[in-house]
């Protein structure tokens, strides 16, 4: 039996398999962060299309805290519905979902808002110079992340994820190439954490027991200072200590770096933060074959695999895995008579 086809469970998730859609911004909303038509069929396209746990793109816990004005936002009540749209669709076509809890911190393209950062460093010349966040803005991000995971509680997701890589505000609190502060927020591991873990702790006031969180991390910053595997083993074992539930790894954008891109780049990363911390792992990038992704899991270098680019393009990958692999799955039914 194909392993990427068997269950899997954290907390009360239940997946039906082991693939997972990685969270990629659709640049789609209105100005004001709300869900529309695109995201509604994008997402439960890929839920017809078999997927077992779909992560909704990063989703903005203050609208400075977006990328660009149209990524999603989790910032007011009104976007409760637009969400609550794609969870109630996903799981009527048999997914569950997750929801990506994010801050972009000053990597925010926004023009109309001022830009934060645990230290006043720009990530280029082309970005503009942060501000350094006070301790009231620290408390004020914290308190917006606690605000999301309400949010995406009552709209009807089944986890949250909370976004530490990729060089958005979590990420670069937790990298010494951007936090270079003086107070307990820099300096050693454990005060570089400190922003991660209080958002962790304050998403579980209002994040049921029962309902599994995730977290995001860049495992590898590529760069000379950065983090590299043993420094993000430190922090997941940090997180884990909070009650983070599986950690979804990623690597890089944290400065400009110059990365070896090949099919399966970062699964190593995965496979050692699976050695060293008993927590569920997500694992991926580039990966495209059914055979890749069943050697990950076969192999025990992760316990579910993430794809995204080859979802955009292929939204019914699983079905074709599914062949491919020899595994009889469960059609939609208006498909039957397309099965392979
Ligand atoms: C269009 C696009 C948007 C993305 N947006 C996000 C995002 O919102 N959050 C995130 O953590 N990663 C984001 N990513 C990274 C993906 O989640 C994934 O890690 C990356 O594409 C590598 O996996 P792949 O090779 O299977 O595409 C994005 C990637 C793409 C291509």
């Amino acid at each position: 039996m194909a392993k990427l086809f068997s269950e899997f469970k954290i907390k009360n998730l239940k997946l039906k398999n082991r693939i997972v859609m990685a969270p990629m911004c659709m640049n789609s909303s209105d100005e004001e962060g709300h869900a529309n038509n695109w995201h509604f069929i994008h997402y439960a396209a890929r839920a017809i299309g078999g997927i077992g746990l779909i992560i909704v793109e990063a989703t903005g816990v203050e609208d400075r805290g977006r990328i660009s004005s149209r990524d999603l936002g989790i910032w007011k009540d009104s976007h409760i519905e637009g969400l609550k749209e794609i969870a109630d669709l996903c799981r009527s076509y048999g997914a569950q979902t997750a929801i990506q809890l994010g801050h972009a911190g000053r990597k925010s393209i926004i023009d109309y808002i001022e830009p934060i950062a645990p230290s006043s460093l720009a990530f280029d010349e082309s970005y503009r110079v942060p501000k350094e966040m006070t301790k009231e803005d620290i408390k004020t991000v914290i308190n917006a992340f606690k605000e999301g995971a309400r949010r995406a509680l009552e709209a009807g997701f089944d986890a949250v994820e909370i976004h530490g890589a990729h060089g958005y505000l979590i990420n670069e609190f937790l990298s010494p190439l951007c936090n270079k502060r003086k107070d307990e927020y820099g300096g050693c591991i454990e005060n570089r954490a400190r922003f991660l873990i209080e958002i962790i702790r304050a998403v579980k006031e209002v994040w049921p027991e029962d309902k599994a969180i995730f977290l995001r991390l860049s495992a590898e910053e590529y760069a000379e200072g950065g983090h590299h595997i043993e420094d993000t083993i430190e922090v997941v074992k940090l997180a884990a200590k909070e009650g983070i539930d599986a950690v979804n790894v990623s690597s890089g954008a944290v400065v400009h770096a110059k990365i070896n891109v090949f099919s399966g780049y970062q699964i190593s990363y995965a496979e050692k933060i699976k050695e060293a911390v008993d927590i569920p792992v997500i694992a991926g990038g580039l990966i495209s074959s059914p055979e890749m992704a069943e050697e990950i899991i076969q192999n025990n270098r992760g316990d579910l695999v993430f794809l995204g680019r080859q979802l955009l393009r292929e939204p019914y990958w699983p079905l074709r895995a599914a062949k491919e692999l020899g595994e009889e799955i469960e059609y939609p039914h208006q498909y039957d008579r397309a099965k392979y």
